[in-house]
This record gives structure tokens, C-alpha cells and sequence, in this order.
């Protein structure tokens, strides 16, 4: 019997298997081991050539052949795949496509998000790819950004229960196990920070703004056990986030005892020479990514060249590219790699890929997610008598724009330029047709477009590979699709008009200067408004937009943000009363894009409290939502009024039901800190509780805060309790005038 190596050997322990693969290891074969590649190009060279360790964006048939590409390396390290399966495996046809993460926010259930991230996570696994690129924990700052989408909304504190949720769904019961994917906590960190809502510029953040607002829901994620790290693409104070030795070392590894692998975004070493141009050459580059902590180098294929010839020149020295290697080699080793390469298992896809369990939470989590924010009494719509309901506007048939970006034909990848299936999405209008009780007539009329795409003059690709996606130019409004509109609602009892934006004006470098209504929607809603037939308006979007009159005079509005492949239905099911709403939402909304940053945890101090022209108040505040009932909110009572930092805050508050209908309440406590050594947020989420209150019911409801949360971040970028008073602030939302207060004082 021949001796077998020891690497292969899994009786062994990790460290020992890592430490006899690297003894192995020549130093082309680490610098291709540090490298992610696309797949989408020369997957040989890739593999065989540059040796990559990695690959992201493979489609099946590419996957198969990169896995038997990587067996027949010298030493046969397998390769560690991943892709953004980042609401759902967008990007295998057929897979559930779930709400966007900001939809997904809006549920405020983070048992809900950890069902999520495991369906995803059993039929991620099931395809080859070991690892999401999820969840997004950027916090949402400036609603220009054309990445809201893809965030859990603007509080860190929410961020934080909902990212851990997600991350304990992905990774399952361990790495062992083969449902469990890896999840990766990005952007790190502040890249949400931008400037006019420009993507990926210059973050204006110190050291103290990260820690007091943009790193808490990492260093949860790293408690979590999250096993990679992503970086963003932003520079902060003059440093790339790439070479942010502070960020990437101190806090991440040395502070929070973060062990799991560190990515960088999309050609981040590249950017550093081509964009940035704060490094002359790869070999620069090179020498900085490896010495700020950088492990797997995303998409830059120079980085092969580059970190040899730093290696060579002695800027670098072989001990630091083998710690980067360590820590790639270690994560495949505790996924089994070596026995099981985990390759595409088509019986296992054709088990779990879109199973009717998996299409029923979409359907739960798509109920979960949506915004009642305005009602007249006109919702639900009576379900009694015959009844005509028009189902009118651009996104109320639109399979794309539900499901948003990364998923299908959002235009990430190549292999699926139809999208996901057509027949797996129930739009609005297919909820109506299938859920709308007998004797109602279900008619329709487009009415609008939103825009035309033209091709981008500058290039189909950009310097870094990606596809430059076409221009959204806004489409003129069309008085032939109008007036067919404007008589389909005359002719019915109600109109529903379903309204927003598309992929083309959502994503990465697809930031939008303005907030409106785009092409020909405003001059549709103003159309019908003049019908007098009671309009709905229901927002099909990636972030919350500014509403013209037509909108806000409407009879109802519902804010439903990419709901995923069964959102259709879930709007049709709640306009008709079937359920009930809960959603609540997890960012503010601007009256006027000129009121950006419009997020509620303001910084206290400024002139006065509006604009000359404006109020500074948001039109939809965090937390807002209605249900078909009314909740009142009664006996706020603080059971601890004194207690040192060690103890927990204890409080009770009353909810009557005084409407006719169920509610699923999301009660919200945030803390305010009275006087503090540094201008510190007017409040903050410190806990909420989501409770059934059944009509002409009254329920307490206990609260509890750590007063060990109620922190703050001194000038010297301490977390720190400051003794003194504080107001726990309790109530539905978080605007100050719907908020109980009661006293607590922190010695
Ligand atoms: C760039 C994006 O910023 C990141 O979020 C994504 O995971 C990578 N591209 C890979 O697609």
C-alpha cells in the first residue's frame, strides 16, 4: 500500500494538513491560490494557467469543467467557488428567488431571515458553489446609492440581528455540514458612506464614525463566526480600503478575533493602480494588498505576475504570502474539499431546487415584507359583490423588476439573458388572477414605460471586466398607453397602480441623482388621479422614491420592494384582505432627494429643524407601517428606573387593538442618552418585539435593554456607557411624536 500524502490524509488535523500543503506549494502555486477568478473568461487559463485557488460567476457547464481543471493541478488543490446568491440562487434557473434583502428588512423577523438564508444555502449547495457573497451589511446612508437594495436599511442595530440570522442560515449546523455554504459579511466597512450617492467614492469617514455606526453589525457578524470578510471598493481619509492596515489587521483580526478569510471586491489590487493610482505597477499592489491582511485577491489577474515579482524583488517576503494561503487553504480543509469537492449533484438539484416548501416561505417572507404606509379605509378591498379591479402601470406585469437585481437577467452574468423562468413569478397581475374571489373582474392596462436603455458610448465593459450596463434614459410619457389606461380605470371600481423603478436604475454604478418617478409614470398617476376612481398605488422598487401629489392623495399606498418570485401574489392576497400587513420599514423616505441623509439617528445640533423651502422631516419615517386595525399604546412604565451598566433595563408598555382586524405589532424601544460627552444620535433602536394583538385585545408587552447597549463612541473611538439619564422611547415607529418616553438613569 502506497503511503498516501499527509495533506490528503483527513485523520490529520488541519493545521497539520495546511502546514505539509504548503511545504509543497511553489510560489506560482500560492500566488494562484490567492486569486478569484471570473469564470465567465478563459476559464483554462484560469485554472490551469494561473492556478487560481477560486472562481465566482460560473455557470453550470463552466462549473464542471473548472472543477475537473483544478483536479488536475500538480497538487490538485480543489477549487473554492462562490457566487451572489444573495436573495435566493438568483442566478440558477429555476432556483427560489426571494425578496431583496431590504425587502426581506422589512419584516423585521430574523427567524424568517435565517429560514431564508438556509433554503438558499440547501440549494446553493447543492450546485457546486460553496460560498454567497451575503449578507450586506452596509448601513444605507444616501437613498441616491444605487446599492439600497441590496442593505437591511439604515439601523446597524437591525442590520445586526438580521445579518447574524442570515449568517447562521448559510453555514447551517458547521462546515461539515453539506448544506452549509460560507457567508460573507460585506462590504467591509463604510462603503455605504459615498458622496451624492456615488458609488464607490471616497468614504468622508474618521475612525470614529466607522466604530460608532458602520462596524457594529461586522463585529457581530464576527461573533457570529461568519467565515469570510469582503471588502467594499471606497477609500477613507486618503487609504483604499484595500490597503487599510488599521481596518483589516487591528480591528478585524486582532480585536475581533476574526480567523475566516478575507476577500477583497472586484479587481480592488487593479483599482489601486488603474483608478485610485496610488500604486505604481501589480508589483506595488501586490506587496500592499498582502501586507494590509488581504487573502483572496478578486479578479485581478495581474496579481499572479505581480506578487511573484514582489517576492522576487524582496518587497515582500514568502512568510506573508504564506499566512494569506494559510488562511485560504485552512477554509477548504474544514469544508472537506479534499474528500468531497462538493461538485454540482444533479440529483440533490433536482431534490431542492425550487421546491414547494422553499416556494411557500418565499411566498411567507413576501407577505413579511410589504409596507402598508398610507390607507384611507379603502383597503382591503371589499370582497363582497362583483367588483372590477384595474391592474394598471409598468411594474405591474414586470417579471425583472420584481425580482430585482442580482437574480436572473439583472445582468451579472451571461448564461441567462431571459431570466429566471417566467412561469415560477406571479406578478401583481397574475395575484389577481389567481387569488381574486368570484365575481370580480381582473383588467389591465400598462399605461406608462419607464425608460429606454441606450448602449453606454463609453463601452460595453469597464477597465475592470465588468459589463458597463446600458443608460436608463427616462421614456416620454405616451398618450396612446395613457388614455387606453385612464378608460380601463373608469371602467373599474378600483385601480391599482403599480409603480416604481427597474434593474437598469438599480446596482452597483447604477446610483440615480434623482429619487422620481422616472419616464412616463408621473403623467399616468396624474391621469388617473383625475378618473375619481379610488387609486392604489403600490411601489414595485429598489429603494423608497419620492412620490408626486397623485401619489399621496391616493386611497392607499404599499411599499413593496423587489418582493422576489412570489411578491405578486402576496400584494394581491394583502389588497384583498386575505392577509394581514405587518411589513415596517427599515430605512426613511425622502419627501425630496435634496433632504439626503434623511436617516432618523441624526446627529443632534444643528440651526433650527428644516429647510427654508422644506421640512426636514422624512415622508416615511424607519419603523413605519400600518395594519388594517389600529394599535394604541398606553402605560409605558420603566420597572428599573436605576441600574448600573451590568444590569438589564425592564419595561412594560400596553397594546389595545381598537380596530376590527388582527395585527402582528412591531413595537419599537429605542434609547435616547440626554447628556453626553460628545454629540452622540437624538435616539437609537435598542430592541423591539413583533406581537399578535387580536381585535378589542389588550397585551403588555415586556421590553428589555442591556444597559450595557446604551453606548456611545467618545472622541477617542471609545464604546463606552456614559452614567447619567437616559428616555427609553417606545411606540410604532420612530418618529419622536409616536414615541412613549419613560426615564432610566445608568449609574
Ligand atoms: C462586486 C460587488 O461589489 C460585490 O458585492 C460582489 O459580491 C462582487 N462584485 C462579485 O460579484
Amino acid at each position: 500500500m502506497t503511503a498516501i500524502d499527509a495533506y490528503r490524509d483527513p485523520s490529520l488535523s488541519v493545521d497539520q494538513r495546511v502546514e505539509d500543503l504548503l511545504a509543497r506549494m511553489t510560489l506560482a502555486e500560492k500566488a494562484g491560490q490567492m486569486l478569484q477568478l471570473d469564470a465567465r473568461r478563459d476559464i483554462k487559463d484560469a485554472v490551469a494557467g494561473k492556478l487560481a485557488g477560486s472562481i465566482l460567476h460560473a455557470s453550470p457547464e463552466r462549473m464542471l469543467e473548472a472543477i475537473d481543471l483544478a483536479a488536475r493541478t500538480r497538487l490538485g488543490i480543489p477549487l473554492i467557488t462562490a457566487e451572489d446568491c444573495i436573495h435566493g440562487h438568483g442566478f440558477w434557473p429555476g432556483a427560489t428567488v426571494f425578496p431583496t434583502q431590504l425587502g426581506l428588512a422589512a419584516s423585521w423577523d430574523p427567524a424568517l431571515a435565517e429560514r431564508v438564508a438556509r433554503v438558499t444555502a440547501v440549494e446553493v449547495s447543492a450546485t457546486g458553489i460553496h460560498w454567497t457573497f451575503s449578507p450586506v451589511l452596509c448601513i444605507t446612508r444616501d437613498l441616491r446609492w444605487g446599492r439600497v437594495d441590496e442593505t437591511f436599511g439604515e439601523d446597524p442595530y437591525l442590520i445586526g440581528e438580521l445579518g447574524a440570522a442570515m449568517i447562521r442560515g448559510y453555514q447551517g449546523a458547521g462546515l461539515t455540514d453539506p448544506t452549509a455554504i460560507l457567508a460573507t459579511a460585506k462590504h467591509f466597512a463604510g462603503y455605504s458612506e459615498t458622496q451624492g450617492g456615488r458609488d464607490a467614492s471616497e468614504a468622508d469617514l474618521s475612525p470614529r464614525k466607522l466604530r460608532a455606526w458602520f462596524l457594529p453589525p461586522f463585529e457581530r457578524a464576527a461573533k457570529e463566526g461568519c467565515r469570510v470578510f469582503m471588502l467594499g471598493y471606497q477609500s477613507i481619509d486618503g487609504v483604499p480600503i484595500t490597503a487599510n492596515k488599521w481596518l483589516l489587521n487591528d480591528v478585524l483580526k486582532d480585536e475581533w478575533g476574526f480567523t475566516g478569510t478575507l476577500v477583497t471586491d472586484w479587481d480592488n489590487v487593479g483599482r489601486m493602480v488603474w483608478e485610485q493610482k496610488v500604486c505604481a505597477d501589480d508589483v506595488e499592489a501586490a506587496t500592499v494588498a498582502v501586507r494590509s491582511g488581504n487573502d483572496l485577491i478578486m479578479t485581478t489577474p495581474g496579481f499572479f505576475e505581480g506578487v511573484q515579482e514582489a517576492v522576487g524583488r524582496g518587497l515582500l517576503s514568502e512568510a506573508e504570502v504564506d499566512a494569506a494561503v494559510r488562511r485560504i487553504l485552512r477554509v477548504k480543509f474544514e469544508l472537506g474539499l479534499f474528500e468531497d469537492p462538493r461538485a454540482p449533484d444533479a440529483a440533490r438539484q433536482a431534490a431542492v431546487i425550487g421546491h414547494p416548501d422553499h416556494a411557500a416561505l418565499n411566498l411567507e417572507v413576501a407577505r413579511r415584507s410589504l409596507v402598508l404606509l398610507r390607507n384611507d379605509g379603502t383597503l382591503p378591498l371589499p370582497a363582497q359583490g362583483a367588483k372590477t379591479v384595474a391592474i394598471i402601470g409598468p411594474n405591474a406585469d414586470d417579471p425583472q423588476s420584481q425580482l430585482g437585481d442580482w437574480a436572473g437577467a439583472s445582468g451579472q452574468v451571461d448564461w441567462m439573458p431571459d431570466g429566471q423562468p417566467r412561469e415560477l413569478i406571479e406578478t401583481v397581475l397574475d395575484g389577481f388572477r389567481a387569488v381574486a374571489p368570484e365575481g370580480v373582474t381582473v383588467t389591465t392596462a400598462r399605461g406608462a414605460d419607464i425608460e429606454r436603455l441606450v448602449p453606454d458610448p463609453a463601452g460595453e465593459f469597464y477597465p475592470d471586466g465588468q459589463p458597463r450596463p446600458p443608460i436608463s434614459r427616462p421614456a416620454g410619457a405616451d398618450p396612446e398607453l395613457i388614455a387606453e389606461a385612464v378608460a380601463t380605470a373608469r371602467a373599474a371600481d378600483h385601480a391599482v397602480v403599480v409603480l416604481g423603478d427597474t434593474v437598469a436604475l438599480t446596482g452597483e454604478s447604477k446610483s440615480t441623482a434623482t429619487l422620481e418617478l422616472q419616464g412616463g409614470q408621473i403623467a399616468l398617476l396624474d391621469a388617473l388621479a383625475g378618473t375619481g376612481t379610488p387609486l392604489i398605488v403600490v411601489l414595485i422598487n429598489s429603494k423608497p422614491l419620492v412620490l408626486p401629489p397623485s401619489a399621496l392623495n391616493a386611497a392607499a399606498i404599499v411599499q413593496a420592494f423587489n418582493p422576489g418570485m412570489r411578491g405578486g401574489r402576496a400584494i394581491a392576497e394583502l389588497l384583498l384582505g386575505l392577509i394581514e400587513p405587518s411589513g415596517r420599514m427599515p430605512l426613511s423616505a425622502a419627501r425630496h432627494a435634496g433632504q439626503q441623509p434623511i436617516y432618523y439617528n441624526q446627529i443632534r445640533g444643528q440651526h433650527g429643524n428644516r429647510y427654508a423651502d422644506l421640512t426636514q422631516d422624512p415622508l416615511f419615517a424607519f419603523g413605519e407601517g400600518l395594519s388594517y386595525t389600529t394599535i394604541e399604546y398606553s402605560d409605558l412604565t420603566v420597572h428599573t428606573p436605576a441600574v448600573t451598566a451590568e444590569d438589564v433595563i425592564r419595561a412594560t408598555v400596553t397594546l389595545t387593538n381598537t380596530g376590527g382586524r388582527p395585527a402582528l405589532e412591531t413595537v419599537q424601544a429605542y434609547v435616547s442618552d440626554l447628556v453626553t460627552s460628545v454629540t452622540w444620535a437624538t435616539r437609537e433602536l435598542k430592541a423591539y418585539r413583533q406581537v399578535e394583538v387580536l381585535p378589542g385585545e389588550s397585551v403588555t408587552v415586556e421590553i428589555e435593554v442591556a444597559a450595557a447597549d446604551c453606548t456611545l463612541v467618545t472622541a477617542a473611538g471609545r464604546r463606552v456607557v456614559e452614567p447619567g439619564d437616559f428616555d427609553l422611547l417606545v411606540g410604532p415607529d420612530s418618529r419622536r411624536e409616536n414615541l412613549l418616553r419613560a426615564g432610566f438613569r445608568i449609574s
